[in-house]
């Protein structure tokens, strides 16, 4: 077989990790010719790709990123979209796709599974919000940098007495924020499943320095929302893919904090080091785990369906099915994390 491969979406630690996976086990046992379309959609758009095999993939399983590049462009976007992909792909004889990526990409291989292309997923994402896997890799890695961050702020926190509010990656779910609060220790975790009260923060902050000794870490997701009418965001920003831009909760928690409180208060916006560099250990045997699976797929013929973590075990998932809603944080673990609050 003549197997395609893109990674689409954010980039996330782990790709690499299963592009080998995926390169190894069609070269080795399946003697398949595997082939890297590059930068995501973009590159079955304009027929552009590169040949993959277990040479060229040697080392990459600790890289970050990806080393056939990604982007957001998804055939849909374009009138000719579908008929484009359907022309690289017969043009180079491309007998399977598998698609890495998340909510996006997943959704733009749901749509091409139901007008009949062979296509196969995986997800990835840092946010770890894909439903239908209970894990996705490289959130693993991105809470252990919150993590470590957390740890850090900590003492300068405590030394200055300070409030420090650290803004995490999670555009409409707080897993990143809820798990890197709860091993960081963080007082307070804000995250986009429960619009928060900042009059009840400041009021926690408040009885917490109340001592005079106390620091606070708030932790928050960047997709955290005030309750409506409380606090004004400013206008947003919208990015090329009709995305508003986050990153920014945390500069205006952090002012409307010191405002309302009186306590010196400042911001850490970790951003994009939770994407950037090598993967845990955990992402990479997750990552290789799918891609093994992946391949599999494919000579199994399940298009229209998505790899996926299951109680330690990985299966296969239609993908209409994990593409119709996110995954949220569960009230229960989040309730966990408020045993913290002061
Ligand atoms: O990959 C998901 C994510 O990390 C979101 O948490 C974040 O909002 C977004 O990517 C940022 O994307 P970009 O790098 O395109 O700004």
């Amino acid at each position: 077989m003549r197997v395609g491969v893109l990674t689409g979406g954010g980039d996330c630690p782990g790709l690499n990790a299963v592009i080998r996976a995926i390169v190894r086990k069609a070269e080795r046992v399946y003697h398949d010719e595997v082939v890297g379309f590059m930068d995501g959609f973009s590159g079955v758009l304009e027929d552009r790709w590169m040949p993959l095999d277990i040479e060229r993939c040697r080392g990459i399983l600790p890289r970050g990123g990806t080393i056939i590049g990604t982007s957001r462009v998804q055939p849909f976007m374009y009138p000719d979209g579908v008929a484009r992909v359907r022309a690289t792909l017969d043009r180079r004889a491309i007998d399977a796709l598998i698609c890495i990526g998340g909510e996006g990409t997943l959704s733009a291989t749901r749509d091409l599974a139901e007008l009949g292309f062979p296509v196969v997923g995986v997800p990835k994402t840092i946010d770890n919000d894909i439903d239908g896997t209970e894990m996705t890799f490289g959130f693993d890695t991105a809470v252990q940098v919150a993590t470590d961050a957390i740890d850090r702020l900590h003492t300068t926190a405590e030394s200055h007495h300070r409030v420090m509010v650290v803004e995490v990656m999670g555009r409409h779910a707080g897993h990143i924020a809820t798990w890197a609060g709860i091993a960081g220790g963080a007082a307070l975790t804000l995250i986009p499943e429960e619009p928060f009260d900042i009059e009840a923060v400041c009021e926690a902050i408040k009885r917490r320095h109340a001592s005079g000794r106390y620091a606070t870490i708030v932790v928050v997701a960047e997709g955290a929302v005030p309750l409506p009418d409380t606090i004004d965001l400013g206008p947003q920003e919208i990015d090329l893919y009709g995305h508003i831009r986050l990153g920014g909760i945390g500069n205006v928690l952090a002012s409307e904090i010191e405002r309302r409180t009186g306590i010196e208060t400042r911001v850490t916006i970790l951003g994009h080091v939770q994407r950037g560099g090598k993967p845990s250990a955990f992402d990479r045997v997750l990552s290789t785990w799918f891609g093994v699976a992946a391949i599999d797929a494919v000579h199994d013929g399940a298009f229209g369906e998505m790899v996926a973590l299951r109680e330690g075990r990985v299966v296969r998932v239609s993908l209409a099915e994990a593409t119709k809603s996110l995954k949220r944080v569960s009230p229960e673990l989040y309730d966990v994390a408020k045993v913290f609050a002061p």
